[in-house]
């Protein structure tokens, strides 16, 4: 069976090479040549741990191009992993799904299966099958595969899925999805196959992810008001996660969730409701909480600081979450923006993103690729990111490098014992504050 992956992004890249790895011979198309160029020269433009490696073992039965005619007339299924970003109105735009579906239709040779992995609202799949095959002389089979690949452990998501979701109506693309994903379903991987309906697998993957907006929007109003009346939220959470009906994940306090997927998704969930007249009202309430949890770490550096005018910060954490270099929708830069407004001389970390950053800050930011580099002689030092570098961070290093060894830790990254006996002045989330210094 010939696969074509139309867009090279996260998903796309991700799907297509563990495609290969189960034994699929897969053609990517991007219109994108820098990202398609270093696909051929065996680089992968985006970083995900593992997919380095799954490229160069698949390398023989992977191949790259820009030439969208000649990919999709080739292949007998074609997955579209474009993206579907937001709208000024929080609706997800379609424009780069449906261009990859006039470019399948021009160049329409055999009957095919279209497989929508993109994240569309619930009636796109019918749209495009109706788009697709009208007065087309071949068949278009349209089936919803939603993902749930988590940025950082992408690889690992798509070869040992929690479960495979195949949306469709018609008996043809049933059997070749099922031959498709069988190697999945297989020891050692025993991904459960769940088939069920368009609609249904396109609502699931809004259902499932606006479900873990919600849990993480919730947990951070419980952790604010830990605060104010003295319980710790690390002790709370841990006794929520011993009932199995809550669970252990999804339950990290902090800034608030950012990156790409539940920004937009909370968004175009509340749009769908609002146009089939179903308000979401906790959906509604997740996209307010976390739009405030996402400055709360400013709150507090604002109410303890007596002028940000001049003070130098240290910003450490950039992505929006770790082991990713993704940046899109990251919270850390809707809280620099807010410091440099203050006057605030801003130096930034983090391990991976540095060079995206500088892109969209210039000098307007100092850099630095060490944390000792970035804290040194700053009034106070803020995290965003619980990278591994920052969580292990010699905490004695903060007293021997920084004007006042001060930190608003928005990632709730240390122990507050071992805060305390490092003689550290601390603000978290959820968690009472250690030391008296002010900056
Ligand atoms: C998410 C979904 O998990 C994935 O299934 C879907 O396909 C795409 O969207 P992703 O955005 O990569 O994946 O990351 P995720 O690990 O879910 O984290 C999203 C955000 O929530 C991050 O900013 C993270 O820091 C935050 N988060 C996550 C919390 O604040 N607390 C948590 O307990 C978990």
């Amino acid at each position: 069976m010939e696969i074509a992956v139309a867009g090279v992004g996260y998903v796309g890249l991700t799907t297509a090479v563990c495609l290969a790895d189960i034994g699929h011979t897969v053609i990517c198309v991007d219109i994108d040549k820098k990202k398609i160029n270093s696909l051929k020269d065996g680089n992968s433009p985006i970083y995900e741990d593992g997919l380095g490696e799954l490229l160069n073992k698949n390398k023989d039965r992977l191949s790259y191009t820009t030439e969208e005619k000649l990919a999709y007339q080739k292949a007998d299924v074609i997955f579209v992993c474009t993206g579907t970003p937001s709208r000024s109105n929080g609706s997800a735009n379609l424009d780069y799904v449906f261009n990859v579906i006039n470019s399948i239709k021009k160049s329409s040779n055999k009957d095919k299966v279209v497989v929508i992995k993109s994240t569309v609202p619930v009636g796109t799949c019918d749209k495009v099958e109706k788009k697709l095959n009208d007065n087309s002389k071949h068949k278009f089979y349209v089936v919803s595969n939603p993902e749930f690949l988590s940025q950082g452990s992408a690889v690992k998501d798509m070869l040992l899925p929690s479960r495979i979701i195949v949306g469709t109506d018609d008996l043809y693309s049933t059997e070749i999805m099922k031959k498709l994903y069988e190697p999945l379903t297989k020891i050692p991987y025993c991904a459960p196959y769940l088939l069920v309906d368009r609609e249904s697998a396109e609502m699931a993957k809004y259902a499932a992810n606006n479900f873990l907006a919600l849990k993480i929007a919730y947990i951070n109003e419980v952790a604010n008001l830990c605060e104010k009346t003295g319980a710790d939220i690390k002790a709370v959470t841990k006794t929520m996660s011993y009932d199995k009906r809550i669970g252990d994940s999804f339950l990290k306090t902090g800034i608030g969730f950012g990156g790409s997927c539940f920004k937009k998704d909370t968004k175009a969930f509340d749009y769908l409701g609002k146009t089939n007249g179903c308000e979401m009202k906790t959906v509604k309430a997740t996209i307010d909480a976390n739009q405030k949890q996402n400055l709360i770490l400013l709150d507090k550096v604002l109410s303890t600081v007596d002028n940000l005018n001049g003070k130098k910060v240290a910003v450490l954490g950039l992505s929006f979450k770790p082991k990713t270099d993704d940046l899109r929708d990251s919270v850390s830069i809707a809280n620099v923006d807010v410091l440099l407004e203050y006057g605030a001389e801003v130096n930034v970390y983090d391990p991976l993103v540095l060079d995206g950053f500088k892109k969209l800050y210039g000098d307007r930011v100092s850099y630095y690729d060490t944390i000792d580099e970035a804290i040194k002689k700053c009034d106070f030092a803020m995290i965003m990111t619980e990278w591994d570098e920052i969580v292990s961070y010699d905490l004695n290093k903060y007293r021997k490098y920084m004007k006042k060894p001060i930190i608003y830790d928005g990632r709730n990254c240390y122990d507050l014992e071992d805060v305390k006996k490092a003689k550290i002045v601390y603000y978290s989330i959820g968690r009472r504050k250690i030391g008296k210094d002010k900056v």
